[in-house]
């Protein structure tokens, strides 16, 4: 397509500055957006520094299903009241957590791992909030999983301190470990942790095992079921740093940054502790640029803990983050005793303003920009819940295509390395909490939000949770605001606090919150507004419009949504509505769109066969659907210039066909078979129409800025599929294990024209230095396995994810057609190299 397009233009003489392509460029923005990348080794790993030591915990892990019902198939867990309730009051007794227990028959795999989505789907209409999956009381047999793994500690770590870290388990966590019952952790999103100092075995084995229980689940939305997120064991001395105690915060005043340094240190050694604490603040090249101490003059008794602060640190003339420039300093916080290093953490911040105001919306370091922000949900074709390090940077890539400079972390605290990636790459973020109380548990997990993330410059509001319909009105929705928010600004007086509200605005959790969020109800706002002057806005929630990639006819029959921007539910908006509605109001800071990707469950506004929803901006892959480009011209800085359908419809031939146009440009001329079928210029944020007579051929816009044009686009009618096209990401990878190459497939026809239309089956082969870890094809309909190495196309694409293993080499994929009439294309192929790099430390298996 590129070579025809560049040829076409040079015969008819037009001076072109940009091609567009449609379907390479967003894989080749991605990659550049990508090209920052710090590798998964170069992130959580250096927060340690010093005699600390954070080792991943994924590999080499067993796992097997247990069940909710039968003891019997649960490793006689819960057969009698002695071995379950009891049991946790008294040491030891669990059998499966010591060295002779036989987990020879169970599954290996490494974290993160969502046992999920290997589920097949269960016509049961109680399931179909979570995509149809047998999850829940219902399914006690496939709704618990064990997991288990062997480790040796050395003896010469006896008199440090040992904790085991979750980022996230869903859920109802029960942890043994050799044999004793170390605790419990209900919710599936919030991390946890246990110091396990005292149960390891020494200079042995340590057997360790985890149960989780599904059989609750508390979203409305696909949840996952597994160890989903990373695990880890960190090894400090016994006068080491508290938890997510360090934090650094910057107020800017003219070219100085004052930064309020602060800190914990616990002694859980045997006696007791002078110390102090000292703090060396780094730019992005690791230069020292400022530095501070603080100590007690009394020694830190065992046992005890105490807080060390200071203001002594400044920067002179900061470099701002922002989504532009997402420039990171980095604090190292280490703890002395007569000079000699006892632990150490290294801890990343930005320095950048924010500001609300309620009537002049929202202000980046001084500049007012709008939010245009997405909601996502933490789900992705072929992995489900489990989203490898890479692959968040890969969502956020394809977001930030289309001009998305913030996303909401809907309806819970997200996982570590997706906000890594956006303090590294420049997405703003709304934080928000799963379980909207002032309950013990609800403000645990708040704590432990913002004590987590509180250095991360990409955070701009923490959100205390999501539409609670009951208490939302109520002056009890007050209170618990109220409380949650003064703990928030307790722990974080940087920041202010929101919520995503939907009805009942002004009444209840409206009163106590510092801006008002608002879900949907474009019609309520300027109402709002009027009546509460003072109280800033932020549109929580919106959109919520729903379409299929590729399609151009909704067809209820087969659960499909046309691509054309026409269809919401009843609450919701087009796209060009909300958008126009929120940049034509200063006062409004921005939204975020339900949601940038497709994700499982919630298969609105059909049900079965359909397994996800159709709210996303793109499919659950991330390819595109024809949104995208609305928001890509009103979002992003480029020329945009986006012509849709597609041009195989040899079954409407003499029917008008809408031609809708997104472009960003001055004026768009629209050509059939080189016939002018008109020119139209372009009305800001608003998409252009053409009614066309089909036929055959080439559908052809030129957009022209300042009188020439700068972009042609063209649908092609393609003929039959003739070869397959694999393309990836990246075509090296690091052998550690974790990364992973993205693969998008697609079949061409024998001008080399990407089909549109294809559903062809295709079969992978892969071989070498790695593993397929999934596939997916965008079809909210398809109920093809995840797992297995084969998918179709679905309107012309599919994306097959592999991983490398430990060892450099290369991943050899092969792509055959299945059920091809006549004679069979001659397989394609890709390799991807996998090279050598330093491994995360990790937990020997
Ligand atoms: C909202 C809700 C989201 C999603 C959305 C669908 O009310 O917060 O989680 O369900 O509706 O439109």
């Amino acid at each position: 397509m590129t070579e025809l397009t560049r040829r076409d233009l040079l015969r008819g003489g037009l001076a072109l500055s940009v091609v567009t392509l449609v379907s390479d460029a967003a894989m080749a923005h991605a990659n550049a957006l990508l090209s920052g990348y710090p590798g998964v080794a170069s992130a959580e790993a250096t927060a340690a520094i010093g005699p600390r030591e954070r080792l991943l915990f994924d590999f080499g892990w067993k796992f097997c299903l247990g069940s909710d019902s039968d003891p019997l198939r649960d490793l006689d867990f819960g057969k009698d009241q002695s071995s379950y309730q009891g049991g946790f009051a008294k040491t030891g007794g669990f059998d499966f957590a010591v060295e002779k227990f036989d987990d020879s028959k169970w599954s290996s795999l490494n974290l993160p791992h969502d046992w999920a989505v290997e589920l097949p789907f269960v016509h049961d209409e109680t399931l179909l909030a979570h995509g149809y999956k047998p999850l829940g009381r219902k399914y006690p047999e496939t709704s618990v999983g064990w997991y288990r793994r062997t480790f040796d500690i050395p003896a010469s770590d006896v008199g440090r301190r040992i904790l085991l870290e979750f980022d996230g388990a869903s859920r109802s966590a029960l942890v043994f470990l050799n044999g004793c019952f170390i605790g419990r952790n209900d919710n599936g999103y919030a991390p946890f942790h246990f110091d396990i100092t005292d149960f390891l075995n020494y200079g042995e084995k340590n057997f360790l095992v985890v149960r989780l229980d599904v059989s609750y689940g508390d979203g409305w939305y696909y949840e996952g079921a597994g160890i989903y997120r990373h695990v880890w064991l960190t090894k400090t001395d016994a006068l080491h740093l508290g938890k997510w105690e360090s934090y650094v915060r910057s107020d800017v005043k003219g070219k100085i940054a004052t930064l309020t340094l602060g800190t914990v240190v616990l002694n859980e050694g045997g006696r007791s502790e002078r110390l102090s604490v000292h703090w060396q603040i780094l730019d992005a090249d690791g230069n020292t640029v400022a530095e501070a101490e603080s100590s007690q003059s009394d020694p830190l008794a065992p046992g005890n803990s105490a807080t060390f602060t200071s203001h002594d640190g400044q920067l002179r003339a900061p470099k701002h983050w922002s989504p532009e420039a997402p420039y990171l300093y980095s604090a190292i916080v280490s703890v002395k005793t007569d000079g000699k290093l006892r632990d150490a953490e290294r801890i990343s911040f930005g320095v950048r303003t924010v500001a609300f105001d309620a009537d002049k919306g929202f202000f980046l370091n001084g500049k007012s920009i709008k939010i245009k922000g997405t909601c996502n949900h933490q789900d992705h074709a072929g992995v489900g819940t489990a989203v490898p390090d890479r692959l968040q940077w890969y969502r956020l890539a394809v977001l930030r295509e289309m001009g998305c400079n913030a996303v909401r972390t809907s309806h819970n605290m997200p996982t570590p390395e997706w906000v890594e990636a956006c303090d590294r790459m420049g997405m703003m973020m709304m934080c928000e909490t799963r379980v909207m109380s002032s309950n013990p548990e609800g403000l645990a997990q708040l704590e432990t939000m913002i004590k987590r993330y509180r250095n991360s410059p990409a955070i701009i509001l923490w959100s205390m949770g999501n539409e609670e319909w009951i208490i939302q009105g109520k002056p009890q929705g007050e209170h618990i605001i109220a409380s949650m928010v003064a703990h928030a600004h307790q722990l974080d007086p940087s920041r202010l606090c929101t919520a995503a509200v939907n009805e009942n605005f002004g009444q209840g959790v409206s009163r106590a919150l510092d801006v008002e969020g608002i879900n949907y109800h474009l019609s309520e706002i300027d109402k709002y507004h009027q009546t509460h002057p003072r109280q800033p806005l932020v549109g929580s929630e919106t959109a919520s419009t729903v379409s299929t990639r590729g399609v151009y006819i909704t067809d209820k029959l087969r659960n499909w949504l046309s691509s054309y921007d026409t269809n919401h539910p009843e609450w919701a908006a087009l796209a060009e509505e909300w958008w126009k509605f929120y940049a034509a109001r200063d006062y409004l800071p921005g939204g975020f769109a339900w949601t940038g990707f497709d994700y499982r469950g919630e298969p609105t506004p059909y049900g079965w066969p359909s397994i996800n929803s159709q709210f996303g901006i793109v499919d659950t892959c991330g390819f595109p659907k024809d949104n995208f480009f609305y928001y890509k011209a009103w979002w992003a800085k480029d020329p945009v210039l986006h012509v849709f359908p597609h041009w195989n419809w040899d079954e409407r031939i003499g029917e008008p066909i809408s031609v809708w146009v997104h472009s960003n440009l001055d004026e768009v001329e629209l050509f059939l078979n080189g016939q002018s079928q008109g020119s139209q210029k372009v009305q800001p944020l608003t998409h252009l129409e053409w009614k066309v007579k089909y036929e055959p051929g080439v559908l052809e816009a030129r957009g022209r800025k300042d009188g020439r044009v700068v972009l042609i686009e063209k649908r092609e009618t393609t003929g039959a599929p003739a070869t397959i096209k694999l393309t990836a990401d990246r075509v090296e990878i690091d052998a550690d294990g974790e990364d992973i190459a993205i693969v998008r497939v697609e079949v061409l026809d024998n001008n080399g024209r990407d089909v549109p239309t294809a559903d062809n089956l295709i079969r992978f082969r892969i071989d070498g230095q790695g593993a397929l870890l999934g596939v997916g094809n965008g079809d909210p309909n398809c109920q093809e396995s995840d797992k297995e190495p084969r998918r179709s196309l679905f309107n012309g694409l599919a994306q097959l994810i592999v991983q490398s293993t430990m060892t450099p080499g290369t991943i050899n994929i092969e792509a055959h057609m299945e059920g091809w009439s006549g004679d069979q294309p001659p397989p394609a192929q890709l390799t991807i190299a996998t090279k050598n790099v330093e491994l995360r430390p990790a937990v020997d298996q």
